[in-house]
Order: C-alpha cells, then structure tokens, then sequence
C-alpha cells in the first residue's frame, strides 16, 4: 500500500492504477462502517483509494474540529488490511492553499435536517469530495447510509455537476446493541452509551409500526420526540422526509422516506436513520 500527502504525489500513484477505480473519503479514526465500505471498493473494483483527511470547512466555529479523533498510524494499517492500494493524507494546506476561493453549494438538499442546525456543513462537504474527486478520479465513490443527507448531496453534486463516477450506498454498520458506528462513539461515557442506544431502539420501532401499516408523519415523530427526550440531553431533529428529495409529506407517507435523528448525549452529537419503504427487509 502506497501514501501520498500532496496532489501530484497522489496524482502519479494514481496513474499506475489501471481499470476501474474504488474512493473511500474518511476523515480517519477508522472503524468498522469504514472497513466495509473499503472491503466492498476492493471487491467491485481493480484498486481502491482511501483518503484520510479532517476538512476544516465542514465543522462549525463551536464544533469538535480540535478534538476530532486523530488516529493515522492506526488508520493507514486498518487500510492496508482492507485491501486498499493507495491512502492520500493531505493537511489542511494541501487541500486549501493561501487563496482558495471556491465552494460547492447543493442547495436544496442541504437545507433542512442536519443543514438547519450545521450552516456551512454540507458545503465544507460537497466542496472537499469534489476536490477529491478531481484529485482521485474514481470510477465509484462509496459512503455509508448512517450520513442518508450527506449522500443525496454527493450524488446530486456528482449528477449535477456531470462527474463521471457512480456513487455507491452502503448500509449503516452497527453495534450488537444496534447503536449505529461512528467515529464519534469513542467519546461516550458507558453511561452516556447506554443511553445513545435510544436511537437506534426507537428507530426500530418506527420502522415496525411502518412495517405494520402505520403513514401517520404525526404519530411515528411523536413516538420518536418522546423516547429521544426522556434519554438525549438534545433532541435536535427528530423527522420524516422523502427518501428521494428530503421534502415533507404533507398527508400520510406515500412514497418510501427517511426517518432521520440528530441530537446530543452529553457532548457528543449523534445521528442515524432509517429507511421506510413498504417492501420488508430493507433497513439501512
Ligand atoms: O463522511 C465523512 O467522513 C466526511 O463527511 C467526508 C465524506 C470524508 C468528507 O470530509
């Protein structure tokens, strides 16, 4: 496995990695949702890339930019055992030089959710995956469906903006205890965990009152609201939207949608969603 830490490090690997290319963006402190998605890149694809990199651009002044888990030598063995070929590992920069000046905005799509409580998120994000892509040019990107916001903005940015590269899904790894992975977890206290599995425990149990004919928006986000307040220190969003457009229903659920959870346990922000679509057996 190869690192490269400046564009034109990376550009030259890149050029002897012929057929089709597999990208894994990370902002590191790797775990177990990362590794599938690399596993799946090295399965579907002649070589992978990983990138490890914590953009500045998508935190927010009062956000956990300086505390970020930074865990490289760790990351770049659980890369290589992966499988992957080739990890880039800028500095901030590498990526934004004295004199960057240019951002990519996905409007709609950025606005309501996880938007309405980051402002400037999901352009930090949308900007730095299309530097990485023009940087890597893969032929798929892969990302995990726990960020179900993150990834219609990428994809409507890839459609949008004509890059030739296909992004690819995957479902959300978790826990035994059904809490959803993130590199965030590692802040928890045992008892702070204990109380996150909330979460993923009324998640759950939206999607089987779904799953038993439940549509009312009203009554799933009411069940939702109240478990989440008795456990989370913050409820910051606790909502239904359209799966395809995040847009509201305005009557009962039609079409399949996102049941989707921001908030706080102690200091820790957490999200996670799931899927509600009438055919069983799909869960993110
Ligand atoms: O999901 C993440 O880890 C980040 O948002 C990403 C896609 C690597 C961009 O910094």
């Amino acid at each position: 496995m190869k690192t490269a830490s400046t564009v034109a490090a990376l550009r030259k690997a890149r050029a002897r990695l012929k057929g089709t290319l597999g990208f894994v963006p990370t902002m590191g402190a790797l775990h177990e949702g990362h590794l599938t998605l690399m596993r799946r890149s090295v399965r579907e694809n002649g070589h992978t890339v990983a990138s490890i990199f914590v953009n500045p651009r998508q935190f927010g002044p009062s956000e956990d930019l300086a505390k970020y888990p930074r865990t490289l030598k760790e990351d770049l063995k659980l890369c290589r055992e992966a499988g992957v070929d080739l990890v880039f590992t800028p500095d901030a920069d590498v990526m934004y030089p004295d004199g960057f000046d240019t951002f990519v905005e996905v409007e709609r799509l950025s606005r309501p959710l996880c938007g309405e409580f980051r402002p400037g998120h999901f352009r930090g994000v949308a900007t730095v995956v299309c530097k990485l892509f023009n940087i890597v040019q893969p032929s798929r990107a892969y990302f995990g469906q726990k960020d179900a916001q993150q990834v219609l903005v990428l994809a409507r940015m890839v459609e949008d903006l004509n890059m030739p590269l296909k992004v690819v899904t995957c479902p959300t790894v978790r826990e035994k205890d059904g809490l959803a992975m993130s590199s965030r977890n590692r802040y928890l206290s045992p008892s702070e965990r204990e109380r996150a599995l909330v979460i993923s425990r009324i998640l759950a149990e939206v999607k089987r009152q779904f799953d038993k004919g439940e549509r009312d928006v009203g009554h799933l986000v009411s069940i939702m609201e109240s478990a989440l307040g008795a456990e989370m220190d913050e409820v910051q969003y606790a909502e239904i939207r359209r799966l395809a457009d995040l847009t509201e229903f305005p009557g009962p659920i039609d079409a399949p949608a996102l049941a989707a959870v921001a908030g706080y346990v102690g200091t820790t922000r957490l999200i996670d969603n799931v899927t509600l679509t009438p055919s069983r057996g799909r869960n993110a």
